[in-house]
């Protein structure tokens, strides 16, 4: 069937399924989007060999959740899975409500067989982002889908109205089921190589996408993989950054980007006017051997013979006759140091985005969280600061709230001193860093071992302001970006090296900062940071910038379960 015969089939499903699980409503100040989302199993071999996986109303990836700043979601979400799921919304701020941040630290899992619904605003942002499981390894099974906040139509863009806008998601994949997964890791046994890298949740050459001769194209590419770090590219093609997490970048034209594990950023690939047969879309991996490819066909709208025939295999592998120089740490990380803001153009609010002077604002606090591996419990763990996370039966956030002692340990984010019990014998704990609201925090991340880790803070976003090789010390900040770092929610930090951002505490809550490699949080690289006001528990008037109310639907479980009747 040609493409106009299958338009028609197209708009109807599309049609049937915004009539069926999705209406809004407004009121004066914002627009409410009411979504209807079943998670279930379904077998898929993407790679030819059947997974069962995890889809959303059915489909992998799910669908796009596409909201326009300041909306509110209600996304009801049905579990129909034989174990307790959420979903997280990775990059979303959640402002003053980690209630609905969709972690095992902020919330009761949604038990097999039932219904629970999220309700979140996202105010003043804008961005591509996306969602996915948050327990176990669900995530290695798929359960993810694309976000997009966009602009109100107040708000200027900083590049023309593309032509097209189109979501990929990207990730390394493994066919083994995702129980074996655990057993490996429970084992103390580390994953194998993934098998491949998908596209949309489809094997080489499977998926396609479209292209206006001639127009331009932006792209919300997100790594959505288990733990693999991703280049990006487009035979043919240059990619124009243009947005990272949300924030607008400095326009800059790259052959190639490198995603991370639980990256997002947006780029415009503008088309060329008279197209051959065929580009491919490809995505390599990087730092593991054997390199893995995963490519999707780019087709012209119009142009002759485009899309004509299967491509032949082998044929991806062409535009990558300089991948020597897609390897190396040194290469990614002087990379990653040119993604920088633009400081003139607007964010999801009317002023400029750069007008947050971040360099010149003291830092009130240094954490820094040293990410290692030990036995832990006679088990092979990650740790951090000497202690490997292990969620408790009681959802942290629920247990401050009742003020229920003894399910977290509060500590103080720096590593233990050389010669402490703590730093011989790392031990399993749910750890919080309690921190002042307001306060200006640096974070340092320090990764000693000989693999990539990256790192995320749900509710915020913050400056990456520096990288280097070895050991930090403070005297490291003469080196850092005091002016136009990038401001994003999920950074990488590469082997023997560190990694330090600053961020402004304004956001109250419970917030999960944590690996992105899904066997690393799996195995114990998280931790929760507390943010609250001092001394002020519960004061007679609200202040607007406090955190939410719990909210009238939380679940409760664990030891939050006697408190049924005292909820306010
Ligand atoms: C997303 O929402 C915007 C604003 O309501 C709308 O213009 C756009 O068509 C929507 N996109 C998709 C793919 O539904
Ligand atoms: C479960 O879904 C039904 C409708 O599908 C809805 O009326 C109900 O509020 C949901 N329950 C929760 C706890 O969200
Ligand atoms: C920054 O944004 C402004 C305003 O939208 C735009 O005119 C300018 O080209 C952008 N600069 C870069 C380097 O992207
Ligand atoms: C930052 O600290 C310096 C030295 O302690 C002090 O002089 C300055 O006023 C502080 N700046 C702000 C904005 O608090």
């Amino acid at each position: 069937m040609d493409a106009a015969g299958r338009l028609p089939i197209v708009l109807a499903s599309v049609l049937v399924l915004l009539g069926s699980s999705q209406y809004y409503t407004a009121d004066a100040e914002s627009r409410h989007v009411f979504l209807d989302w079943e998670v279930s199993y379904a077998i898929r071999s993407p790679l030819g060999v059947a997974k069962k996986v995890i889809t959303i109303n059915g489909r992998l990836p799910g669908p796009l959740l596409n909201l326009t700043t300041n909306d509110v979601a209600h996304v009801n979400v049905a579990n129909t899975l034989d174990e307790p799921f959420l979903l997280t919304w990775n990059g979303l701020q959640m402002r003053r409500n980690s209630w609905n941040d969709g972690v095992a630290g902020t919330n009761c899992a949604i038990p097999p067989g039932e219904n629970w619904t999220y309700v979140f605003q996202v105010k003043d942002e804008v961005g591509s982002f996306f969602y996915r499981p948050s327990l176990g390894l669900h995530a290695a099974a798929g359960g993810h889908g694309p976000i997009r906040v966009n602009n109100r139509p107040v708000i200027a863009v900083p590049f023309a109205p593309p032509d097209g806008d189109l979501d990929v998601l990207i990730g390394d994949w493994y066919n083994m089921d995702v129980k074996e997964m655990r057993r490996r890791l429970d084992g103390g046994r580390g994953l194998p190589s993934p098998d491949g890298i998908l596209i949309n949740g489809l094997g080489p050459y499977a998926a396609d996408f479209t292209f206006k001769p001639g127009g331009t194209h932006r792209l919300r590419v997100s790594n959505v993989g288990t733990r693999t770090s991703l280049s990006f590219r487009i035979q043919g093609h240059k990619l124009l950054l243009v947005e990272a997490e949300g924030a607008y970048t400095a326009q800059k034209q790259y052959a190639s980007l490198d995603v991370h594990p639980g990256q997002s950023l947006s780029v415009l690939v503008t088309a060329a006017d008279k197209p051959k047969p065929s580009y491919y879309m490809v995505v390599s991996s990087l730092f593991v051997e054997p390199e893995l490819f995963g490519v999707a066909n780019v087709i012209y709208a119009e142009g002759a013979g485009a899309g004509a025939g299967p491509p032949r295999t082998g044929d991806a592998h062409a535009p990558l006759e300089d991948a020597s120089s897609h390897n190396g740490y040194a290469r990614s990380m002087e990379q990653a140091r040119s993604v920088r803001m633009n400081l003139t153009c607007g964010a999801a609010r009317p002023n400029p985005q750069g007008s947050f002077r971040y360099g010149r604002i003291n830092v009130t606090r240094t954490l820094l969280l040293r990410n290692d591996e030990a036995m832990v419990g006679g088990r092979r763990r990650c740790t951090l600061n000497g202690v490997s996370f292990a969620d408790a039966a009681t959802p942290l956030k629920l247990a401050d709230h009742f003020d229920v002692a003894g399910v977290f340990a509060v500590v103080s984010g720096r590593p233990p001193a050389a010669g402490t019990t703590r730093q011989k014998q790392p031990s399993l704990g749910a750890a919080v860093v309690d921190a002042r609201y307001r306060d200006f925090v640096q974070i340092v991340f320090e990764n000693r071992l000989p693999s990539l880790q990256t790192w995320h803070l749900d509710g915020y976003s913050f400056f990456v302001a520096g990288m280097g090789w070895g050991k930090w010390s403070p005297d490291a900040r003469s080196s850092y970006n005091l002016v136009d770092a990038i401001y994003r929610s999920t950074v990488q930090v590469y082997p023997a090296a560190w990694t330090a951002v600053l961020v402004s505490l304004d956001n109250e809550g419970m917030w999960n900062l944590r690996s992105q490699c899904l066997d690393r949080r799996y195995l114990g690289q998280e931790i929760y940071v507390r943010v609250r006001q001092q001394g002020s528990s519960v004061s007679e008037v609200p202040d607007p910038r406090d955190e939410l109310p719990m909210p009238s639907n939380a679940l409760l479980c664990g030891k939050a379960k006697a408190f049924k009747l005292r909820r306010t």
